[in-house]
């Protein structure tokens, strides 16, 4: 069925008079001025990439609801997306990638700065010319077939002080869908461009044009793919890959890698972080932001219930946080995102009861298994599988295949408002009390050390290891450096990064200043098993930070920083022994000696551009690890 089918079925079944026109270019809900040179320019873009990519038509979005519910019909019928039954899931939707198109591909993805050294060691670098030249050939006529969507969108809301402006071109329709839940997708946008913010060029296809006659699959990607960012043209080029953040050019293309560049530029911070305020038994209120990589728990505690009676927490981002100082030396901090695109396995009521609940309708979930009453499930979701399902590839499963049901990578896509402890100002800029670094470590790392220092921190951040996960191409369970959880998503030279934060730090009132903490949830016992609950469990280690911050406990030092003294962190109801309690902050000097020497060569690479804060930390943390 066309857009064009289901646009008239729509009007028969709805009563709207008019529909999106499908084969023409339009801006919708009143054409903005049209002398305005901004978004002329904006249409002469659109009109060279059309050029370029050769589309059948151009759809120009607005995000309305109407849209979103032409474009969901229009994807079931074409056998794209699965309509879950609407009786436990309403309005919901099951999407089956291809097989080979699960994840983000980091050997693809690029940083095509004028000069290499900005993209430092641990980004991909091409020049930007020969890149160009590249994309121009595997672009053309990419799009043939297909219609091309433009989607204007604002990161943070539309209009707010920290937000910024971009406009996403694709040839993907379920990348249009998770747009509108991920961003605010609006034609408001088209106004501020047209009265000359700034804004940011994002163009993707799935690389599979269609001849006449060709008859599409459910999932068209390519297997030659590109994620390539050019930071001082602030744009963002995306072929062959529909997946996640491969395809939603808004989420670590763009406010990740190109808005840290920005950032840069700016004065401020794009992290990859979750955003949370905590609320203390006596109704103080506290902000504080994590990074973790990528499957390491964001979401979850961003969502977290406390099993400490009297502690609420409240969500204001589980993926992105964009941080600025503010004249008050404050940190301020916002979530630039309007959705949640989770980790689906794992997600269940004794994990993450509130993602359950935020899951109750409109969501689009990608690659979990099929029940047989057209409801999803996925590992960890009930103790317990059912006898059958259909797995995320589409065969028949039972709990004896052996293999698992849903994509260890599958995921959920929902509007962040859904979530029931979403807290009432969560569009607005918030003051940081802590930040929280972290990663996957089954040893060395304590439960939770706090930094002496602003540059002990980014000591701490720069320095942070973490076992990979199944959200990126590679090996499962492979440690490998991820400072900041940026890893992945840095626009820029990571050491520069490093002294950026130094700098930014510099701006904030020293008594103001949030504080800083280690965290680590996945230290496991000799026999494998985590030593700690975890979960609404880490609320604990958040009643320690909180009470550090109030200067109600104080901390024993240690070499590596300061952790709880004996008492201090509440087990009241948890089954965690002395031993494990032992364990979980047991420092090792001579293993952490041997991560300074790795630290050491990891530093090695970046050369001169290691600020000089970070060497010194590191000569601190030997000396006080040799004369511990
Ligand atoms: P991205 O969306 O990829 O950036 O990931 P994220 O950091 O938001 O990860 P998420 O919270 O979705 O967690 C991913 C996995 O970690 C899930 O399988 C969770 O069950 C598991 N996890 C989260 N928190 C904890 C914890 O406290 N303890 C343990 N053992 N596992 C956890
Ligand atoms: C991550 O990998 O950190 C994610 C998922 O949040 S994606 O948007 O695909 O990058
Ligand atoms: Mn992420």
């Amino acid at each position: 069925m066309s857009i064009a089918e289901i646009s008239r079925e729509t009007e028969t079944t709805t009563g709207h008079a008019e529909a999106i026109a499908p084969r023409e270019t339009l801006i919708p809900n009143g054409t903005p001025d049209a002398a305005s040179a901004p978004l002329q320019a904006l249409r002469d873009w659109v009109d060279s990439i059309a050029a370029l990519t050769q589309p059948d038509a151009v759809v120009w979005c607005n995000g309305s609801r109407r849209e979103s519910d032409l474009l969901t019909k229009q994807m079931v019928a074409e056998g794209k997306l699965i309509k879950l039954n609407p009786e436990w899931r309403p309005n919901s939707y099951l999407a089956r990638s291809a097989p080979s198109d699960v994840a983000r591909v980091e050997a693809r993805t690029f940083i095509c700065s004028e000069s290499e050294e900005d993209a430092g060691p641990t980004n991909n670098w091409q020049a930007p010319d020969s890149m160009r030249e590249e994309l121009d050939g595997v672009f053309a006529g990419s799009m043939r077939g297909r219609t091309m969507y433009v989607v204007p969108f604002s990161m943070g809301r539309v209009g707010g002080p920290l937000s910024q402006l971009g406009v996403q071109i694709t040839d993907s329709v379920y990348a249009v869908l998770s747009m509108g839940i991920m961003t605010r997708t609006s034609d408001a946008v088209l106004d501020l461009i047209a009265d000359g913010e700034s804004w940011v060029k994002a163009v993707h296809s799935v690389g599979a044009p269609l001849g006449t006659g060709d008859e599409d699959v459910a999932w068209p990607c390519n297997d030659t793919k590109y994620i390539v960012q050019f930071p001082e043209s602030r744009e963002v080029w995306s072929f062959g890959s529909g997946y996640g953040g491969n395809a939603l050019l808004a989420k670590k293309c763009f406010a990740l890698r190109i808005a840290s560049v920005i950032g840069r530029d700016e004065g401020w911070l794009a992290e990859h972080m979750l955003l949370v305020r905590i609320i203390s038994p006596e109704g103080k209120k506290y902000h504080v932001a994590a990074a973790f990589p990528s499957a390491c728990g964001k979401t979850n505690l961003a969502m977290l219930r406390p099993t400490v009676p009297g502690w609420r927490v409240e969500t204001l981002g589980d993926d992105i946080v964009w941080l600025r100082p503010g004249e008050d030396g404050r940190m301020w901090a916002i979530n630039p995102e309007a959705g949640f695109f989770g980790v689906a396995p794992g997600t269940g009521e004794t994990t993450n009861v509130t993602a359950v609940e935020t899951l109750w309708g409109n969501t689009i979930f990608t690659n979990v298994a099929l029940r047989d009453d057209g409801d999803v499930w996925w590992e960890g979701l009930t103790e317990k599988a059912p006898a059958h399902l259909v797995d995320w590839q589409g065969n028949d499963w039972t709990p004896d295949s052996g293999r698992p049901a849903a994509h260890p990578n599958s995921r959920f896509t929902v509007a962040a408002a859904q979530c029931p402890q979403i807290a009432e100002d969560w569009e607005e800029a918030v003051p940081l009390d802590a930040i929280l670094f972290g990663g996957r470590r089954a040893t060395n790392v304590p439960l939770v050390v706090e930094a002496t220092d602003w540059s002990h921190g980014v000591f701490m951040g720069a320095t942070i290891s973490s076992e990979k996960t199944a959200a990126a191409e590679g090996t499962v369970g492979e440690l490998r450096r991820d400072p900041f959880a940026m890893l992945p998503f840095c626009g820029y030279n990571m050491a520069d990064y490093w002294g950026h934060w130094l700098t930014v730090g510099e701006k904030l009132r020293f008594d103001r200043a949030p504080r800083i903490f280690q965290v680590n949830w996945f230290r496991k016992d000799d026999d494998g098993s985590f030593l700690w609950p975890g979960f609404g469990d880490n609320s604990r280690v958040l009643e320690w930070i909180v009470r550090r911050i109030e200067g109600r406990v104080s901390a024993k030092e240690t070499p590596v920083g300061r952790i709880p003294l004996a008492g201090d962190l509440n087990l009241d109801g948890t089954d965690v022994t002395e031993d494990a309690l032992e364990k979980l902050f047991a420092i090792d000097p001579g293993s952490w000696l041997a991560e300074a020497d790795l630290t050491e060569e990891f530093f090695a690479q970046f050369g001169k551009k290691v600020p000089p804060a970070m060497n010194s930390e590191l000569a601190s943390l030997r000396y006080r690890l040799r004369t511990s």
